[in-house]
């Protein structure tokens, strides 16, 4: 079953490592200094986030999948069977496999932006699921996308969990279910899993794990960037920080610079001072009915909604309209 796992190349990767030189020369350009989340998850990246998602503070990932196991057999029954199940940034596909035994979809097609990643992951569930037909497509989802022509006539059910859609703003949030909205066929369902507004010390945690794996997430970003670049960042001259902003109701995570130093990226010179950050990720909370007045914008209603005893995060099954 090794070999069961039809690849889509999409055309926009092929410029991947170009966008990541000109999107930190320009975000390392700007002031306030800022770099693109998107960027983290190299294959080192991808590692690291798979250990946030297992450490006791980050409380999204048991949660979640906590919902998800209670709610699968729900899920499978306002889907139907032989339905396609697209996963948006899929990673490790781990949560997709609570879903598969009820749902029973015909085909599964992972999208992510890390490539190894992404064909190891889903030739691990090829070989599991004998019964599925697997397709991989290596793309950013935050640009426009087409399904794969072999899934033409399909059934699509897509499934973006771990609230990824955090890391959008609100305004790029509604955009980006509006570029759903276009691709996906009118009664094809959106599994989502958003997490929620709540105590300040419980979301600080989160992103503040003490084993500082969420801090070597972050601060692998500037190894990136040394490595792929060429740039002479010294990530050792950098700390992470993470904070939750409530007024924008998002935590913000930056590499904060422990001294005045300056370093060069193709020829252009980048001067921090002493304490200056780099803007790394913005995860923002909504509230339950904060995001699905979001979604109706973009053409989404609501089909059911789990949440957990604590409503720490919730997962919505909308139907697209
Ligand atoms: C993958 C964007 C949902 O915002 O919680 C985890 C990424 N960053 N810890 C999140 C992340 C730091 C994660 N998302």
């Amino acid at each position: 079953m090794a070999l069961a796992v039809r690849f889509h190349d999409q055309q926009h990767t092929i410029d991947a490592s170009h966008s990541f030189f000109d999107d930190t020369l320009a975000g390392l350009s700007a002031s306030p200094k800022w770099a693109s989340p998107k960027y983290f998850y190299d294959l080192r990246g991808s590692q690291l986030f798979d250990q946030i998602c297992v450490q006791p503070e980050y409380y999204p990932t048991r949660t979640e999948e906590a919902i998800l196991e209670r709610a699968a057999d729900d899920i499978a029954a306002i889907a139907g069977r032989d339905a396609t199940l697209i996963e948006l940034g899929s990673g490790a596909s781990r949560k997709v496999r609570l879903l598969l035994e009820s749902m029973h979809p015909s085909h599964y097609l992972g999208i992510d932006i890390s490539k190894e990643f992404l064909l190891d992951s889903t030739r691990r569930l090829a070989a599991d699921y004998p019964w599925l037909d697997v397709h991989a497509a290596c793309a950013d989802f935050s640009h426009a996308m087409t399904l794969p022509e072999a899934l033409d006539d399909a059934r699509p059910v897509a499934f973006f969990p771990g609230s990824s859609i955090g890391n959008f703003d609100p305004a790029a949030a509604e955009a980006f279910l509006l570029g759903l909205h276009a691709l996906l066929p009118p009664g094809s369902g959106l599994l989502v899993g958003v997490d929620l507004v709540k105590d300040k010390d419980v979301l600080e945690a989160a992103y503040n794990d003490s084993a500082g794996v969420t801090a070597a997430f972050n601060l692998n970003l500037l190894e990136r960037i040394r490595h792929e670049l060429g740039a002479d960042l010294d990530p050792a001259r950098f700390s992470h920080r993470a904070f939750f902003n409530e007024e924008q109701s998002r935590i913000e995570m930056h590499l904060v610079s422990d001294m005045p130093q300056v370093a060069n990226l193709g020829g252009k010179r980048i001067a921090f001072q002493a304490g200056e950050t780099i803007h790394t990720e913005n995860s923002y909370k909504y509230s339950v009915e904060g995001f699905q007045q979001l979604a109706a914008r973009a053409g989404f209603s609501v089909r059911a909604l789990w949440t957990d005893a604590n409503d720490y995060f919730s997962v919505h099954y909308l139907e697209r309209t």
